[in-house]
């Protein structure tokens, strides 16, 4: 199977967590899109989806999903959402598309975060892709000079703009032995207004798929 016929059959094996008459969280991304595009096919069985990015409520008006506002609802059953990098603990790094900060809202707003990934993004530890962090603009170079402090490269995503307006430092080559203590480093600088990891609240289920197939860890 290609690395696309992974994400589709990740993608696919989602849909059997979603319940009729449910709405669902939606994240970003090419694996995610290809969700979208299976949500289609049962569209009549789900209320809406809620939308992690711009991108993603645009596919989802594509196919005539109805897209709620999550300040619309009491909460979410379940949120579907790929990754950048996951590990057997589901921990993740996410982020690569820049919607980390809605991403982390919609998923902790849901009560089970399903994870699909083509096996590429398997590792045995987190830090080979870069850690996304959002940031406040005047905050740039000071929170910058406490990435560095942390040992890791801050490297500012040239040209991007999140939806809420902010920007993106990726920080490369920084060891991450542990995620959660991380995590919580980076969210306690001032300016940053999260980060890509996803550990404190990890997946709880990781869809990997290879050449056989999806699978559950
Ligand atoms: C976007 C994300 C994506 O889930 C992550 O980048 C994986 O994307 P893809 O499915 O295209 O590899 O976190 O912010």
């Amino acid at each position: 199977m290609s690395q696309e016929q992974q994400k589709r059959a990740a993608a696919e094996a989602a849909l059997k967590y979603i319940e009729e008459g449910s709405i669902v969280g939606v994240g970003t991304g090419s694996t995610v899109n290809l969700f979208i595009d299976a949500l289609a096919g049962i569209r009549h069985l789900v209320e809406g989806a809620v939308a992690s990015s711009q991108a993603t409520e645009e596919r989802l008006r594509s196919h005539n999903i109805p897209v709620v506002d999550l300040n619309s609802v009491a909460g979410l059953p379940i949120y579907i959402d790929g990754a950048d990098e996951a590990t057997e603990h589901r921990h993740l790094t996410k982020g690569g598309g820049g919607a980390l900060t809605r991403e982390k809202i919609v998923a902790a707003a849901s009560e089970q975060f399903v994870c699909i990934i083509d096996e590429s993004k398997l590792v045995g530890t987190l830090g080979g892709f870069p850690v996304p962090v959002e940031v406040i603009p005047m905050a740039q170079s000071y929170v910058g000079r406490q990435i560095v402090k942390l040992g890791g490269q801050p490297v500012l995503r040239d040209g991007f703009k999140t939806d809420n307006g902010n920007i993106i430092i990726d920080i490369r080559n920084l060891p991450i032995p542990d995620p959660i203590a991380l995590e919580q480093q980076l969210n306690a600088i001032a300016g940053v207004v999260c980060n890509g990891l996803f550990a404190a609240r990890p997946a709880d289920v990781l869809l990997v798929a290879d050449s056989n197939g999806a699978r559950t860890l």
